[in-house]
Protein backbone atom coordinates (compact mmCIF):
# COMPACT_ATOMS: atom_id res chain seq x y z
CA UNK A 1 0.00 0.00 0.00
CA UNK A 2 1.02 3.27 -1.33
CA UNK A 3 1.52 5.91 1.61
CA UNK A 4 0.89 9.56 0.05
CA UNK A 5 1.80 12.79 1.92
CA UNK A 6 2.81 15.45 -1.04
CA UNK A 7 -0.14 16.60 -3.57
CA UNK A 8 2.99 16.07 -6.02
CA UNK A 9 2.95 12.15 -5.24
CA UNK A 10 -0.78 11.95 -5.21
CA UNK A 11 -0.91 13.33 -8.89
CA UNK A 12 1.79 11.06 -9.68
CA UNK A 13 -0.06 7.74 -8.49
CA UNK A 14 -3.38 9.16 -9.68
CA UNK A 15 -1.75 9.03 -13.12
CA UNK A 16 -0.18 5.83 -13.07
CA UNK A 17 -4.42 4.97 -12.17
CA UNK A 18 -5.78 3.07 -14.93
CA UNK A 19 -9.45 2.93 -15.19
CA UNK A 20 -11.84 3.72 -12.07
CA UNK A 21 -10.76 5.23 -9.23
CA UNK A 22 -12.73 5.03 -5.84
CA UNK A 23 -12.11 7.78 -2.59
CA UNK A 24 -13.26 6.80 0.44
CA UNK A 25 -12.42 10.06 2.79
CA UNK A 26 -11.88 9.33 6.64
CA UNK A 27 -10.36 10.95 9.57
CA UNK A 28 -8.82 7.55 11.02
CA UNK A 29 -9.93 5.67 13.78
CA UNK A 30 -11.13 2.98 11.42
CA UNK A 31 -13.62 0.53 12.47
CA UNK A 32 -16.07 -1.94 10.81
CA UNK A 33 -18.18 1.17 8.96
CA UNK A 34 -15.68 2.59 7.21
CA UNK A 35 -13.98 -1.19 6.45
CA UNK A 36 -17.48 -1.52 4.48
CA UNK A 37 -17.04 1.47 2.50
CA UNK A 38 -13.74 -0.07 1.66
CA UNK A 39 -15.11 -2.88 0.46
CA UNK A 40 -17.96 -1.04 -1.51
CA UNK A 41 -15.28 0.85 -3.30
CA UNK A 42 -13.28 -2.21 -3.89
CA UNK A 43 -16.23 -3.76 -5.41
CA UNK A 44 -17.00 -0.68 -7.95
CA UNK A 45 -13.28 0.48 -8.80
CA UNK A 46 -10.21 -0.79 -10.33
CA UNK A 47 -8.58 1.38 -7.46
CA UNK A 48 -9.34 2.81 -4.11
CA UNK A 49 -7.55 5.11 -2.31
CA UNK A 50 -8.61 6.23 1.45
CA UNK A 51 -7.37 9.66 3.19
CA UNK A 52 -7.01 9.88 6.69
CA UNK A 53 -7.37 13.55 8.22
CA UNK A 54 -8.40 14.47 11.18
CA UNK A 55 -10.33 17.95 9.73
CA UNK A 56 -9.67 20.37 12.69
CA UNK A 57 -11.83 23.06 11.08
CA UNK A 58 -14.91 20.53 11.69
CA UNK A 59 -14.53 20.43 15.36
CA UNK A 60 -16.32 23.47 16.53
CA UNK A 61 -15.11 22.08 20.26
CA UNK A 62 -11.47 22.24 20.74
CA UNK A 63 -11.54 19.47 23.50
CA UNK A 64 -13.29 17.13 20.92
CA UNK A 65 -10.33 17.65 18.36
CA UNK A 66 -7.70 17.16 21.45
CA UNK A 67 -9.97 14.22 22.64
CA UNK A 68 -10.74 12.46 19.01
CA UNK A 69 -8.81 8.68 18.77
CA UNK A 70 -5.44 8.63 17.08
CA UNK A 71 -4.47 4.93 16.24
CA UNK A 72 -2.85 5.60 12.46
CA UNK A 73 -0.52 2.30 13.34
CA UNK A 74 -3.50 0.35 13.26
CA UNK A 75 -5.47 2.07 10.94
CA UNK A 76 -2.36 1.33 8.09
CA UNK A 77 -2.47 -2.10 9.05
CA UNK A 78 -6.30 -2.20 8.68
CA UNK A 79 -6.18 -0.84 5.34
CA UNK A 80 -3.44 -3.01 4.02
CA UNK A 81 -5.13 -5.72 4.94
CA UNK A 82 -8.14 -5.15 3.41
CA UNK A 83 -5.77 -4.79 0.14
CA UNK A 84 -6.33 -0.88 -0.13
CA UNK A 85 -4.04 0.54 -3.24
CA UNK A 86 -2.92 4.08 -1.42
CA UNK A 87 -3.43 5.65 1.77
CA UNK A 88 -3.14 9.95 1.50
CA UNK A 89 -2.04 11.42 4.69
CA UNK A 90 -2.16 15.35 3.95
CA UNK A 91 -1.76 17.63 7.21
CA UNK A 92 -3.41 20.95 7.76
CA UNK A 93 -0.46 23.23 6.09
CA UNK A 94 -1.02 20.95 2.87
CA UNK A 95 -4.60 20.82 2.92
CA UNK A 96 -5.12 24.02 3.76
CA UNK A 97 -2.11 26.81 2.21
CA UNK A 98 -5.18 29.29 2.40
CA UNK A 99 -5.30 28.99 5.92
CA UNK A 100 -8.79 28.57 5.96
CA UNK A 101 -9.85 31.96 4.52
CA UNK A 102 -12.20 30.23 1.74
CA UNK A 103 -14.62 28.36 2.85
CA UNK A 104 -17.61 26.23 1.32
CA UNK A 105 -21.22 27.37 3.21
CA UNK A 106 -24.11 25.79 2.37
CA UNK A 107 -26.77 28.44 3.49
CA UNK A 108 -30.17 26.15 4.40
CA UNK A 109 -29.65 23.13 5.55
CA UNK A 110 -26.41 23.22 7.23
CA UNK A 111 -28.07 25.45 9.85
CA UNK A 112 -30.54 22.67 10.67
CA UNK A 113 -30.18 19.42 13.12
CA UNK A 114 -26.59 19.37 13.68
CA UNK A 115 -25.62 22.12 12.29
CA UNK A 116 -27.62 24.37 14.74
CA UNK A 117 -25.86 22.85 18.11
CA UNK A 118 -22.20 22.71 15.96
CA UNK A 119 -22.05 26.07 14.47
CA UNK A 120 -19.52 25.80 11.31
CA UNK A 121 -19.07 22.19 11.45
CA UNK A 122 -20.74 21.73 7.93
CA UNK A 123 -18.70 24.42 6.52
CA UNK A 124 -15.26 22.57 8.03
CA UNK A 125 -16.87 19.42 6.34
CA UNK A 126 -17.61 20.87 2.81
CA UNK A 127 -14.45 22.80 2.64
CA UNK A 128 -12.76 19.74 3.19
CA UNK A 129 -14.19 17.29 0.89
CA UNK A 130 -14.12 20.05 -2.10
CA UNK A 131 -10.53 20.03 -1.75
CA UNK A 132 -10.16 16.27 -1.08
CA UNK A 133 -12.32 15.56 -3.74
CA UNK A 134 -10.84 18.40 -6.47
CA UNK A 135 -7.47 16.94 -4.94
CA UNK A 136 -7.96 12.93 -5.94
CA UNK A 137 -10.61 13.49 -8.86
CA UNK A 138 -11.90 10.28 -8.15
CA UNK A 139 -14.54 8.30 -10.25
CA UNK A 140 -16.99 7.38 -6.96
CA UNK A 141 -16.44 8.40 -3.55
CA UNK A 142 -17.55 6.92 -0.39
CA UNK A 143 -20.06 8.13 2.95
CA UNK A 144 -21.60 6.51 5.33
CA UNK A 145 -25.16 6.84 5.70
CA UNK A 146 -24.33 7.36 9.97
CA UNK A 147 -24.01 10.47 8.79
CA UNK A 148 -26.86 11.21 6.79
CA UNK A 149 -27.27 15.06 7.02
CA UNK A 150 -23.77 15.23 6.02
CA UNK A 151 -24.26 13.25 3.13
CA UNK A 152 -27.18 15.27 1.74
CA UNK A 153 -25.03 18.35 2.20
CA UNK A 154 -22.27 16.85 0.00
CA UNK A 155 -24.47 15.44 -2.53
CA UNK A 156 -25.79 19.33 -2.66
CA UNK A 157 -22.45 20.31 -2.99
CA UNK A 158 -21.37 18.08 -5.50
CA UNK A 159 -24.47 18.92 -7.66
CA UNK A 160 -24.07 22.57 -7.06
CA UNK A 161 -20.13 22.37 -7.98
CA UNK A 162 -20.28 20.65 -10.74
CA UNK A 163 -18.02 17.74 -9.37
CA UNK A 164 -17.96 14.68 -11.72
CA UNK A 165 -16.92 12.53 -8.78
CA UNK A 166 -20.09 10.25 -7.98
CA UNK A 167 -21.26 10.01 -4.23
CA UNK A 168 -22.60 6.47 -3.39
CA UNK A 169 -24.17 6.43 -0.01
CA UNK A 170 -23.56 2.91 2.27
CA UNK A 171 -25.86 1.46 4.64
CA UNK A 172 -24.90 2.06 8.45
CA UNK A 173 -23.45 -0.68 10.37
CA UNK A 174 -23.96 -1.78 14.04
CA UNK A 175 -22.88 -3.41 16.80
CA UNK A 176 -24.76 -6.92 17.63
CA UNK A 177 -26.51 -4.55 20.06
CA UNK A 178 -27.40 -1.74 17.56
CA UNK A 179 -25.13 0.80 18.33
CA UNK A 180 -24.34 2.74 15.18
CA UNK A 181 -20.39 1.99 14.42
CA UNK A 182 -18.92 5.11 15.22
CA UNK A 183 -15.14 6.54 16.60
CA UNK A 184 -16.41 8.49 19.19
CA UNK A 185 -18.03 4.88 20.89
CA UNK A 186 -14.21 4.29 21.95
CA UNK A 187 -14.52 7.25 24.15
CA UNK A 188 -17.52 6.05 26.20
CA UNK A 189 -17.43 5.04 29.86
CA UNK A 190 -18.22 1.42 29.96
CA UNK A 191 -21.55 2.37 31.52
CA UNK A 192 -22.81 4.57 29.09
CA UNK A 193 -21.68 2.38 26.66
CA UNK A 194 -24.63 -0.22 28.25
CA UNK A 195 -27.07 2.65 27.49
CA UNK A 196 -25.83 3.76 24.76
CA UNK A 197 -27.46 1.15 22.34
CA UNK A 198 -30.78 2.55 23.88
CA UNK A 199 -30.59 5.32 21.16
CA UNK A 200 -31.45 3.21 18.43
CA UNK A 201 -33.91 0.91 20.10
CA UNK A 202 -35.77 4.18 20.87
CA UNK A 203 -35.76 5.52 17.82
CA UNK A 204 -36.89 2.28 16.10
CA UNK A 205 -39.89 1.51 18.40
CA UNK A 206 -43.56 1.75 17.67
CA UNK A 207 -43.43 5.23 19.63
CA UNK A 208 -44.17 8.56 19.00
CA UNK A 209 -41.20 11.56 18.64
CA UNK A 210 -42.31 13.08 21.99
CA UNK A 211 -42.55 9.83 23.60
CA UNK A 212 -39.60 8.74 21.79
CA UNK A 213 -37.77 12.29 23.50
CA UNK A 214 -38.88 11.74 27.02
CA UNK A 215 -37.82 7.94 26.52
CA UNK A 216 -34.36 9.11 25.67
CA UNK A 217 -34.28 11.69 28.54
CA UNK A 218 -35.24 9.00 31.21
CA UNK A 219 -32.13 6.54 30.51
CA UNK A 220 -29.79 9.66 30.73
CA UNK A 221 -29.44 10.89 27.63
CA UNK A 222 -29.24 14.80 26.36
CA UNK A 223 -31.45 15.06 23.29
CA UNK A 224 -29.79 17.38 20.82
CA UNK A 225 -33.03 16.71 18.35
CA UNK A 226 -35.01 14.05 16.85
CA UNK A 227 -35.80 15.27 13.54
CA UNK A 228 -37.41 13.92 10.07
CA UNK A 229 -35.43 14.51 6.68
CA UNK A 230 -36.64 12.89 3.60
CA UNK A 231 -37.46 9.30 4.14
CA UNK A 232 -35.13 9.07 7.64
CA UNK A 233 -36.12 9.80 11.42
CA UNK A 234 -32.54 11.65 12.76
CA UNK A 235 -31.05 11.96 16.02
CA UNK A 236 -28.72 13.38 17.90
CA UNK A 237 -28.09 13.12 22.03
CA UNK A 238 -25.33 12.97 24.59
CA UNK A 239 -24.18 10.53 26.91
CA UNK A 240 -21.82 12.85 29.62
CA UNK A 241 -19.45 13.85 27.23
CA UNK A 242 -20.05 12.12 24.54
CA UNK A 243 -22.53 13.09 21.49
CA UNK A 244 -23.81 10.08 19.25
CA UNK A 245 -25.84 10.49 16.23
CA UNK A 246 -28.02 8.36 14.34
CA UNK A 247 -31.18 7.53 11.81
CA UNK A 248 -33.48 5.29 10.64
CA UNK A 249 -35.41 4.64 7.82
CA UNK A 250 -39.24 6.72 8.88
CA UNK A 251 -42.14 6.98 7.06
CA UNK A 252 -45.62 8.21 8.53
CA UNK A 253 -46.21 5.03 9.83
CA UNK A 254 -43.04 5.16 12.20
CA UNK A 255 -39.55 4.07 11.90
CA UNK A 256 -38.35 0.65 10.91
CA UNK A 257 -35.40 -1.36 12.40
O1 LIG B 1 -17.35 11.59 7.98
C1 LIG B 1 -16.16 11.89 8.22
O2 LIG B 1 -15.36 11.08 8.71
C2 LIG B 1 -15.66 13.28 7.93
O3 LIG B 1 -16.66 14.23 8.15
C3 LIG B 1 -15.07 13.44 6.51
C4 LIG B 1 -16.14 13.19 5.45
C5 LIG B 1 -13.93 12.46 6.32
C6 LIG B 1 -14.54 14.87 6.32
O4 LIG B 1 -13.52 15.17 7.22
Amino acid sequence: MQQITTITALQTYRKTCQGSVGFVPTMGALHQGHLSLVQAAQQDNDHVLVSIFVNPTQFNQASDLAKYPNTLAQDLQQLEAAGVDAVFLPDFALLYPDDYAYQVTEKALSTQFCGAHRPGHFDGVLTVVMKLLNLVSATHAYFGEKDYQQLRLIRGMVDAFFITTEIVACPIIREADGLAMSSRNLRLSAIERKIAPQLYATLVADTSLSAKREQLSAIGFAVDYLAVLDDRLLAAASLGEIRLIDNVPYNDRGAKA
